[in-house]
């Protein structure tokens, strides 16, 4: 059986970073599933359809192959936005978890992050990490990285942007982010990626072990 590392969190709580380096370290598959929102958001977007058309967004998702998301084209702050209006539609939700589901299946593992690994998608995964940082320690990373891509946004446009967000993503009927009731909490808002990476690696080590 694939071993499954579910990584839940808000946007720009380091969860990305933590999933990449860890997915690296034990060898196994990562998929980042804001990408597969961003990418069904993405498809409304340049076919000028609303965000909010289910049928088309599910029928978009159904189609949607995991294995061409592009993060450069899809990292823009537009397609975050559209993909958190987007992923209020439980007809998009069905679809991408579904896809998302055959993704943990391969083997060796699979680290996986998003808002609804631990509570929905994987909810047997043997290690689930629950990652946060304060929305001010967010922000100031978010604005680092636009400020980098020559972004002239202020640091509270982006706070404001960050709040609204969080807003969104938590206040949704289907699938809320929340923390699984087993989740392992990580905040990382004093905590840098190394030492998140050290606290990850340690519970996944012990999973391991139980598992051989
Ligand atoms: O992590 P991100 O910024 O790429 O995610 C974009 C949006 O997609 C986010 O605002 C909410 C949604 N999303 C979700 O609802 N469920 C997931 N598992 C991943 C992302």
């Amino acid at each position: 059986m694939a071993f499954v590392v579910a990584i839940d969190g808000p946007a720009a709580s380091g969860k990305g970073t933590l999933a990449r380096r860890l997915a690296d370290e034990y060898g196994f598959h990562h998929l980042d599933t804001g990408l597969t929102y961003r990418a069904v958001a993405k498809a409304l977007l340049d076919a000028h359809m609303p965000l909010d058309d289910e049928a088309q967004a599910a029928a978009i998702a159904e189609e949607l192959d995991l294995s061409h998301l592009d993060r450069a084209v899809l990292s823009s702050h537009a397609i975050g936005e559209a993909a958190s209006k987007v992923a209020v539609m439980s007809g998009v939700r069905v679809a991408l978890v579904a896809a998302q589901r055959r993704f943990a299946q391969r083997l060796p593992g699979a680290v996986i992050d998003g808002r609804d690994i631990g509570t929905i998608v994987c909810p047997d995964a043997p290690v689930k990490l629950y990652v946060t940082a304060s929305p001010q320690v967010r922000a100031k990373r978010r604005y680092a990285e636009m400020q980098a891509g020559g972004s002239t946004d202020s640091l509270d446009d982006v706070l404001q942007d960050l709040q609204k967000r969080d807003a969104r993503d938590m206040g949704r009927k289907d699938s809320p982010l929340k923390p699984a009731e087993d989740a392992h909490l990580l905040d990382t808002s004093e905590m840098d990626i190394e030492a998140a990476f050290r606290a990850a690696k340690t519970l996944i080590d012990i999973q391991i072990a139980v598992r051989n």
